[in-house]
């Protein structure tokens, strides 16, 4: 197959382009507008690899670009939609970029493989169901979304949908849990922890620090995809559970201890807007095409922590010219009013 990946130099479709390339004989495209989160470093080791860089292609642009999609779905068989903004503290800042990405953005994508008759794999959250404080969200669950960055995914959940239904597109959706792994921007809570924790910095907590994430690691995120885009019913949706369960306290102490650092690192800080307190998915559809989470949590956090130890330069560079800034708005008032956890 030939396929076209946007968003495939960011932190699942980096991992995602990897694995189809080693183990398909399919040719990827990725597409990518290298905002602040995606990185061509993330693609480096791939176009280094004499046996899998001829069928890989870069192309630097913007899914929005409607003449430049069309060109590209052209010479394509399937589309995988990776492209987002995906953080919700910088959503809560300002979430113009998520809805034009998330929702004018895939509707170009949908649009293109509604006239080309191609499958589109779409790659949403299970954020889209808000805080499901017990039990745990199914398909058919109500959509729920809380911050502007789950409105974004679920306006884009909802679009696949309706191109389903009026234009027959051969759309498959994901929900995927919480990620972590190799290559996420340390943003993110894994990644950030695990940086300050080498660095000596505090860890600041939001709230009470007792939210609840399900985390999903990102090659088991990458293979449910790849299974989808092969045999994922047209017009599904399916969840991607991780089956390990943490209150963000403890995912914080075990980054501390893997890191082999103190816990008064660790500070509790003003909460987030609109914190969602607990997501939970049941994983029953996907199951029964054979996909199931492999990595445990602990396995996965210590791989993940040794990466970031000898990995430093790419998470330097990952933090870009814009991170003091950002560090300074999101964090610094937070740590200056902090207190012991
Ligand atoms: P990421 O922020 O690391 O990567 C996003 C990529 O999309 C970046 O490379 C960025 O440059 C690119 N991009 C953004 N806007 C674009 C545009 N308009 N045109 C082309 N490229 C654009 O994100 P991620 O964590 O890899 O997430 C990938 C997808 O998975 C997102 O859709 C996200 O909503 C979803 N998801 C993420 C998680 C998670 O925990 N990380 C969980 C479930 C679902
Ligand atoms: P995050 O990685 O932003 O993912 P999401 O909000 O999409 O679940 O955050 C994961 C959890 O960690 C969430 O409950 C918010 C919390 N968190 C902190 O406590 N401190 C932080 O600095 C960050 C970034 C997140």
């Amino acid at each position: 197959m030939r396929l076209l990946v946007t968003g495939g130099a960011g932190f699942i479709g980096s991992t995602f382009v990897a694995r189809r390339l080693a183990r398909s004989g399919d040719s990827i495209t990725v597409l990518d507008k290298l905002t602040y989160a995606g990185l061509r470093a993330n693609l480096a080791h791939l176009e280094a690899d004499a046996t899998l860089s001829p069928r890989l292609t870069f192309v630097h642009g913007d899914i929005c670009d409607a003449d430049l999609v069309a060109r590209l779905v052209a010479e394509a068989d399937a589309v995988v939609n990776f492209a987002a903004e995906t953080h919700v503290d910088r959503s809560i800042a300002a979430a113009d970029d998520f809805l034009r990405t998330g929702v004018l953005g895939l509707h170009v994508l949908l649009a293109a493989a509604r006239d080309r008759k191609l499958r589109l794999v779409h790659v949403s959250t299970d954020e889209v169901y808000g805080s499901i404080e017990v039990g745990a969200a199914s398909e058919d669950a109500a959509l729920s979304p809380r911050s502007p960055y789950a409105a974004a995914k679920a306006a884009g959940d909802l679009l696949c949908h309706a191109f389903f239904v009026t234009h027959g597109v051969d759309v498959v959706v994901s929900r995927g849990a919480n990620t972590y792994g190799p290559r996420q921007h340390p943003e993110k809570l894994v990644p950030l922890f695990i940086t300050n924790a080498i660095d000596d910095a505090p860890l600041p907590l939001y709230g009470d620090g007792l939210q609840r994430r399900d985390w999903l690691f990102v090659d088991d995120h990458a293979d449910a995809i790849s299974m989808l885009l092969d045999r994922g019913t047209s017009g599904g949706v399916y969840n991607l559970p991780g089956n390990q369960e943490r209150v963000n306290r403890d995912v914080a102490l075990a980054i501390l201890k893997a890191t082999g650092k103190p816990t008064e690192l660790l500070r509790s800080v003003a909460d987030r807007p609109g914190h969602d307190r607990r997501y939970a998915m049941n994983g029953e559809r996907i199951a029964s095409l054979g996909w199931r989470p492999r990595m445990t949590f602990d396995q996965g956090l210590a791989q993940t922590v040794v990466w970031y130890e000898t990995n430093r330069d790419w998470w330097l560079r990952a933090r870009g010219p814009g991170w003091s800034d950002y560090y300074e708005r999101q964090y610094a008032r937070r740590l200056k009013e902090s207190t012991p956890t």
